[in-house]
Parts: C-alpha cells; structure tokens; sequence
C-alpha cells in the first residue's frame, strides 16, 4: 500500500510540533492567559478603526509589495527602504531566512533553550541544528556559540532578549561576538521584545547592522505592538538578504489589514510605548516580588519572567491553572510566565508564594 502514500521528505520525521501557549477556552473560572507573551491590552481605537476599514475590501487581495507599510518603517527606523522586508510574523521571516540561506548539509547555530520555533524551522530546510547551551546564568554563551560556527554554518540565530529566560545580551558581548563570526555567515538578531528593553547596556541591534552586511535584524508587531492575531513583522537587513527575503516570501502572505494595522500602528506609536511603559513597570513589580519570595529570577529585559523549576515545573503550572492564570511551563526545564494585566500578575504572584512556601 506504501504506493498510494504520497511521498513526504524525510526531514519532516520526527521532527517537534510548535506547542502554542495554552488558549483559555472559556470553560470553568476566569484564566488569564500568561502563556503567549501577548500584549494584554486591546487594540487602540485608531488602529482597530484601520482594521475594519481594510476589513470591507477583503474580497481583494493585499498590496503583495507592502509599499505603504515598508516606507512608513523606512522612515521611522531612518534605514533605506529597500533593506526592509516584510512577513507573516517574524516568525514567518525568519522561515524566509531559512529558506534563503539553509539547506541539507548546512548547521544553523542557536543558543537552548531559546524559541522554539528555532528547531522546527530549521528541520524543515533540511539543515541540522547546533544548539549550544545557555551558561548558569541563562546567558548565550556567545563565545561557545562562535566557537561553533564551521564552514557548514549558514545562519545563526541570537535572540535577544532571549525568549524564554528574558535575559538580553551587553551591546559590547554582541560586538565582540559579531566581529568573530565570519562576513559570510548570516547572523539573525531576532528583537521581538526590543521595545521592553530598558538597560542601557544592551544595543539596538539596528546600529549594529549598518555596517556589518552579514547582520540582519528581525522585529515583530505582535508583541509590544499588539498585533499578533494579524500576522506582521519584518526584517532590516542590506540588500541582498532583503532581496532574498522578497524572493522567498509568501506571495500576498501579508493582509491588508495587517498592513494597515501595522502602519496605524506605527503612527500611533507614542500611544502604544507609553503601554509598553506600563507593562515595565508591572514587570519590575512582578521581578521583585518573586526575588522577595525567594525565587532566582534572571535579570529580564521582555514581557515575561522565568522560573527555572525542574521536576517540579508541570505540578507549579497546574497550580497556577487552578489558581486562574495560564502560564508556558517546558517540562523538566522551567516556567514563562507573561508580564499580563495587574490582576492576572497578582494571581500569578500569590501563587509563586504559596508554591514557594511548600518548598
Ligand atoms: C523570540 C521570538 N521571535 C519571534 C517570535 C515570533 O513572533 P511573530 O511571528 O508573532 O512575529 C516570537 C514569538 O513568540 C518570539 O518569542
């Protein structure tokens, strides 16, 4: 019968599904959902208004080149606008990025534990994962990450802040790193939680792209922004990986809406950062609290905290279930938990006590 089963590459054996945070379903007490690193508050009146108009014209297809929305980032991030490239979320990019660079044969560096779309994205261009270890500390080990890179290397991932420890690297590690990895390796800063970061000390990786043309730098509109139902985000990077990337793309994978949320978005930045500021403050709140209890919490620069709890990470997730709040745990590892609404981060820290306590 092996016949009749269509052929499917071997590389899609074995390979791990994406394990979305868990979704409240609507069942049973109220959950706030702290499993996503999504922005808890709704979407701003102007930008939902963009929505719904793009929404009476969805019967078209979208502007496949996101002319409008590439120069509004061009703009805005004073870069030229043909080193801008658009996607369905960063992730959606940095498939693209794969798909450019990464094939059978070729290794793909990335810290672990780090996103988890990482590995699966990799497997599916074919290409083999280099996982190097984060340190103790919960740190990208970058001088064992260089020390990784072969000939065989084509991409190689840092996230920064890196998800799901929180913990962002020093602009002058990165330098140190970026000037041992050699010009023709493609090194993907992925920032989606740039806009959380408030320590100096940490660089914007797009000063570091300009003169280095190796160096590209993903963004996402899903999480600081609060659009990751539409599905946007993009890359800086010099012209021949933006142009690999419009190769590469999903033809008119980017809605309308999405687009024009995106550059709504964008004009009403100022509305959207001082939110961005709010979820700060709740974050250094929810920091301290749990180093008060007790916790070792890695220093974060994003919209969620970690805690490393080993054996006991699925018995602390189910407690917070209970208790109300969905949280990320990885088995074995530790728990992220979003920086959410104070009610939700409440419930969460109330609960961290109690757990700590029977400790
Ligand atoms: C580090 C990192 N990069 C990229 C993404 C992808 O986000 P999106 O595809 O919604 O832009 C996420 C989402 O969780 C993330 O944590």
């Amino acid at each position: 019968m092996s016949e009749n089963i269509p052929k499917l590459r071997a590389a899609l054996d074995g390979m791990p599904s994406y394990k979305p945070g868990k979704r409240n379903t609507g069942d049973g007490p109220t959950a706030y959902k702290l499993s996503s690193n999504e922005n808890p508050f709704p979407p701003l009146p102007g930008v939902l208004e963009s929505v719904t108009g793009a929404a009476g014209s969805f019967n078209r297809y979208p502007d496949m080149a996101c002319a409008a929305l590439l120069n509004e980032l061009a703009d805005r991030f004073e870069v030229p606008v043909e080193h801008v490239a658009t996607g369905t979320g960063s992730v959606g990019v940095a498939q693209q990025l794969l798909q450019a660079t990464a094939g059978p044969g070729d290794e793909v560096v990335y810290a672990w534990r780090s996103f988890e779309a990482y590995p699966i994205i990799t497997q599916i261009s074919g290409a083999t994962s280099v996982r190097v270890p984060l340190t103790e500390g919960e740190e990208h080990d970058l001088d064992a990450m260089a020390d990784a890179v072969t000939d065989r290397t084509r991409l190689v991932f840092v996230c920064n802040p890196n998800n799901p420890t929180g913990v962002a690297i020093p602009g002058a590690d990165l330098e140190r790193f970026l000037d041992r990895v050699p010009r023709d390796v493609l090194v993907v800063l992925d920032e989606a939680y740039r806009e959380f970061v408030r320590d100096d000390r940490v660089v914007d990786g797009l000063r570091l792209y300009r003169d280095r043309p190796n160096v590209c730098v993903l963004r996402t509109f899903s999480k600081a922004y609060g659009l990751a139902g539409l599905r946007v985000g993009f890359a800086v990077a010099h012209e021949p990986v933006a142009a690999a990337l419009r190769k590469t793309a999903v033809p008119f994978g980017v809605s309308q809406l999405a687009q024009d949320a995106a550059v709504a978005s964008l004009r009403s930045e100022d509305a959207l950062l001082q939110r961005v500021d709010a979820l700060v403050a709740e974050r250094t709140r929810v920091f301290r609290r749990l180093r008060d209890q007790g916790w070792t919490v890695p220093e974060t620069q994003a919209n969620f905290v970690w805690l490393r709890l080993g054996d006991r990470t699925t018995d602390f997730a189910a407690a917070c279930e209970q208790a109300g709040v969905i949280i990320r745990p990885f088995a074995g590892e530790g728990v992220r938990v979003t920086v959410g609404e104070p009610e939700a981060n409440d419930i969460f820290l109330q609960t961290a006590e109690t757990f700590r306590k029977s400790l």
